[in-house]
This record gives C-alpha cells, structure tokens and sequence, in this order.
C-alpha cells in the first residue's frame, strides 16, 4: 500500500474551500432524474448532460473530485477527450462508483447489502489505470420498524472495510460512506443513535482489516429527523449533534469528512455545512461536501428548461455556495 499517495490524495480531495460532486448515479437512478425533469434518459443524454457539467468554468476552484459511474469515465467530452484525462486536465481528481448496488439482505425483509467485492481487486486496477484516484462505496441504512437489525449493520460495515483495504492496495482512496437514510418517520435523536452503531461497527471493522485511516475518507450522514417525522430538526441542532456524534465516533486521524446530501434541500445541505465550520467546537477532520442532489438538482431543471449555459450556471452558483461554507463564510443573502 503507497500510504503516501493515499494521503496526498485524501488531502486534496479536502483541501481548503473545495469539495467533492457526486455524480456517479446509477444509469437506473440518472434515468429516474432524467425523466422527473421530461427528459428522456439515454448514454448520450446523460453523456451530455455531465460533460456540460464538468466544463463549468472555475468549478474547480470549488470541486476537488468528482464521483463517476462506470460508463462515464469510459466516455468523452464534446470534443473527444476522455473524461477522467479532461477532469485532471483541470486539477480536478477523478473518483468511481465500485459497489454494484445495495440488494435486498436475505432473511431481513426490506433491508439492503451493498454487493460489489466480487472482482474489485480487478476493476479498481483498471480504474486506476483510466486515471481514478478514489472510490466510494454507499451502504444504505433504514431506520423503521425494528431496523436497523444487527445483521444489516454489521453485513454492511464489514463490506465497506473489505472494499476500503482493497481499494488502498490498488492506489485507490476509499469513501467509505454507510448512509444513515431520512427516509422515515424517526426523529433526530434515533438518526443519532444508529449513525453512532453503524459509524463503530464500521471503524471497527476497518481496524480489524487494517484499513489506513490517514489514506481514506468518511462519508456520513448528518444527524437530521426523518423526511417523515413531524418534529423537524433545528439547522443549529443538526449542526452541533452532528460534530458531536462524529467526534465521539469516528477515528481522530480519519483523512477527512465529506458530508451527503441524502435528499436535504439545496439550502439545507449548504447551510448545515456552514454551520459546523463556523462552530466554536473544535473537530479533528476537515469538514466538507461530496453531494450528489444538493450540487446538481437546480443544474439539472436548469438543463432540462433552459439549456446548457443555464446549467452551468446553476452548478456554478451552487458550488460556489457550499465553497463558502466550507470556511463558515455563507450567508443566506448570497443565495439571491
Ligand atoms: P446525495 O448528496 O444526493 O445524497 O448523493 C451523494 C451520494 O453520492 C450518495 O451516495
């Protein structure tokens, strides 16, 4: 394992006023997106669609790395470079998708196992060698009726420890990100209670397995009430129990926080951000972004609507934003 690359790499994709986008959806969820906003979904639209992201003008000065499905970093820009060589190109680190999806966990009805170790070794020396410098491996957590089970939680930390060695072997920095969901009708303080389990369990598991720590990023929920719940939780207190729960669970020496969106609005997500990294508390990780919805909802209608400047224009701007918040430097009145 080169550990140095590891944290070099780890260190860039936190660096100061920078974050991650996540645009690594499946081509089942990208085709959902595509179709909410009365496009139809096809390789070449989606294609397209991502391409004119990626060229926004200065978006690098906000994205450090960006997240890529596996038929994307096999395809090229407009004028014929290939993406993840355009992306570097612009000092902007290319990552990949390597789980193959979360699948029904056998036995526990309506819980999900990430699945994808089967040939990884293999598919992340291929994409370190189209140029990937990072991966990222989603576990989905659902808080209901007597779930999370053990089983669920414990399947999943042990895949995102299995997947984050291998990815470290082969060059690549692991996101290892076991999403807490908001989907659901619980409150804030069970969004803290399972974040907690499922955060040990899978520190726990990546000790076992000799994950390095330094070379890998985290990638958590924020502790939130469910969509469902009908007490909302403050953005203050989403900020401060969020860095609290963080900081009594996750490793000092973690390589940095790259926060999802999960569905939060643009705002929210943004604002949260804020929030904790102009807190008075302390905490050992650089604090940053790796949204998928929250960068890219109003860039998609925007693409759908207006076209491709207005796109970019919409990205832009929400960059921009969580940028800002990376320093606790956003206010509600730059959204205007
Ligand atoms: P959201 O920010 O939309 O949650 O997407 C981030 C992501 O990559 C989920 O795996």
């Amino acid at each position: 394992m080169d550990k140095a690359l590891l944290e070099a790499t780890a260190a860039a994709l936190v660096a100061p006023g920078k974050g991650i986008l996540a645009a690594d959806e499946s081509n089942g969820t990208m085709s959902n997106r595509l179709e909410a906003v009365g496009l139809e979904s096809s390789e070449e639209v989606r294609r397209a669609y991502r391409a004119n992201l990626f060229a926004t003008l200065g978006c690098e000065s906000a994205v450090s790395g960006v997240i890529l499905f596996d038929e994307t970093i096999r395809q090229t820009m407009d004028e014929g470079t290939p993406i993840p060589e355009y992306l570097a190109s612009r000092g902007i680190i290319p990552g990949i998708k390597v789980d193959t999806g979360a699948k029904e966990l056998a036995g526990y009805h309506g819980e999900k196992i990430t699945e994808g170790l089967d040939g990884l070794r293999e598919r992340c020396a291929e994409y370190f060698s189209m140029g990937a410098r990072f991966a990222k491996w989603r576990a989905v957590i659902k808080i209901g009726d007597g779930t999370p089970s053990e089983a669920c939680m414990s399947t999943n930390a042990h895949a995102l420890a299995r997947y984050a060695a291998i990815c470290q072997e082969q060059g690549l920095v692991p996101i290892i990100e076991p999403e807490v969901l908001m989907d659901g009708t619980h409150n804030d303080k069970d969004c803290f209670v399972v974040t907690t389990l499922i955060l040990q369990q899978t520190f726990e598991e990546c000790k076992n397995q000799g994950v390095h720590l330094a070379g890998a990023l985290l990638k958590p929920n924020m502790i939130i009430a469910g969509k469902g719940c009908n007490k909302q939780t403050m953005r203050e207190d989403v900020a401060a129990s969020t860095v609290e729960c963080l900081t009594a669970s996750v490793p000092h020496d973690v390589g940095g926080i790259v926060f999802l969106s999960g569905g939060q609005s643009d705002e929210d997500a943004t604002a949260h951000l804020n929030l904790m990294n102009s807190m008075d508390v302390g905490h050992p990780w650089q604090l940053s972004y790796s949204y998928g919805r929250a960068l890219q909802a109003s860039a998609l209608r925007a693409w759908a609507e207006e076209g491709s400047q207005a796109s970019q224009a919409a990205f832009a701007h929400r960059a921009k934003m969580n940028s800002l918040a990376r320093s606790g430097d956003w206010d509600i009145s730059l959204e205007s």
